[in-house]
């Protein structure tokens, strides 16, 4: 993401404002479905208010202010004779990318962040700053995740755009980051079980466990028998995944299933603050110990457990980007969760126990900003000692 410095500085901000209104109208349009409508040509205001049940003028009003920023075409050009009601509007590409059928991390995101508990929660930014406590708090008198499993629409609706975010990233991931080295990878915090899904058809011989909290585990175990994930589908089915994959419920700041040589933590340590983050990482290290006590006792030739965070790292240069945008919603959403920068990372990392081996940065292999994997790290890490 680039600033236009060229721009004089009314344009610029004025461009930087209308986002809040042009989000809430997408929003909007996402939930009345418009861009289905428009699937087989343009239709009229009259025709997409009675399809969507909403009223005509209003419509109209939405249309037309997102026709101007490039979603739907005013087909037929406003004149004198031609009723409001009459105008045409179509698809355009990034109308398309607003239907229903449509996986792509922008329209489910666009979708959660126009959810009342989550607007409302970025709408009071000056609580945080003035106070330090995040607004999503004030707002909904609940922490996001414990607000999350008493809600479940809001659930549903926050997983799957983790899932659409996943699934954008994880074949990229899975291609780059060498997985078969692990006889058994968990997956800390792995939401539907889609990035797991895809690891273990990429490596037949490997066995996994997605570990969330039990709502999400619900909400995993209902897709599975759907078998929802199109793309996985049939692979499911012929490569025999659903074996090799287990679906455990609990709490990461309690204990993390052990037994396992490769644990993943991805885009979880961003929605903590460091004490918390340190939590997860030292119970990490706690399943790595018991794993390499239970490996010895049977016997096994095993690596040293490894720790594979795929996370944003904040760059260092003061520049537009994705993490300072997405560090903001952690500041509304999370008591101090943050994205962090390399060294806060190796600090964080280092007092809990670990040693960073490697570190890639996917956004040096990606050409645009808009990227899903442009914002991504993969940061591995073993245990500085762990009993041989
Ligand atoms: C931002 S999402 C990331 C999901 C997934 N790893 C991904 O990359 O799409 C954070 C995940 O952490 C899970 N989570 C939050 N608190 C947890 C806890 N105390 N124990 C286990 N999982 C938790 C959430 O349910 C959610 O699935």
């Amino acid at each position: 993401m680039q600033n236009n410095k060229d721009l004089p500085p009314s344009e610029l901000i004025f461009d930087l404002i209308k986002g809040q209104i042009v989000l809430n109208a997408i929003s909007t349009v996402i939930n009345l479905k418009i861009s289905d409508y428009l699937k087989d040509g343009p239709k009229s205001v009259m025709h997409l208010a009675e399809k969507t049940n909403t009223h005509p003028n209003s419509l109209y009003r939405l249309l037309r202010m997102l026709s101007t920023v490039g979603i739907f075409t005013k087909v037929k050009a406003t004149q004198e004779e031609v009723k409001y009601d009459e105008i045409e509007f179509g698809l355009t590409p990034l109308a398309s990318l607003l239907q229903s059928n449509e996986k792509n991390m922008f329209k489910n995101f666009s979708l959660i962040l126009g959810r009342q508990s989550f607007k409302r929660a970025i709408d009071d930014l000056q609580y945080v700053i003035q106070t330090g406590e995040n607004s999503f708090k004030h707002i909904n008198n609940l922490n996001i995740f414990d607000y999350l499993q008493q809600n479940p629409v809001d659930a549903k609706i926050f997983n799957e755009a983790m899932t659409a975010m996943t699934s954008s990233q994880v074949s990229s991931i899975s291609k780059l980051y060498d997985f078969s080295q692990f006889n058994t990878v968990v997956d800390i915090g792995g939401g539907q079980g889609l990035f797991l899904s895809t690891i273990l058809k990429d490596n037949p011989n490997l066995t996994g466990i997605v570990f969330d909290l039990p709502h999400a585990i619900e909400g995993a175990n209902q897709q599975k028998q759907q078998i929802s994930h199109e793309k996985l589908r049939s692979d499911v089915i012929n490569n025999s995944i659903l074996p090799r994959c287990k679906f455990i419920s609990g709490n990461f700041f309690k204990s993390i299933p052990s037994g396992a040589d490769g644990y993943i933590i991805k885009n979880v340590l961003l929605n903590w603050d460091d004490e918390s983050a340190s939590t997860i990482l030292k119970n990490c290290l706690q399943a790595m110990n018991f794993s390499k006590s239970y490996q010895k006792d049977n016997k096994q030739q095993k690596i040293k457990p490894k720790v594979i965070i795929v996370d944003m790292i904040m760059s260092e240069k003061n520049e537009m980007s994705f993490g300072n945008l997405l560090d903001i919603v952690m500041l509304v959403l999370t008591q101090n969760g943050r994205i962090r920068t390399k060294k806060e990372f190796t600090n964080l990392l280092d007092t809990c126990g670990f040693q960073i081996t490697n570190i890639w940065d996917l956004s040096s292999r990606s050409s645009s900003p808009s990227d899903p994997m442009n914002f991504l790290s993969i940061v591995e890490a073993i245990p500085k000692s762990i009993d041989d």
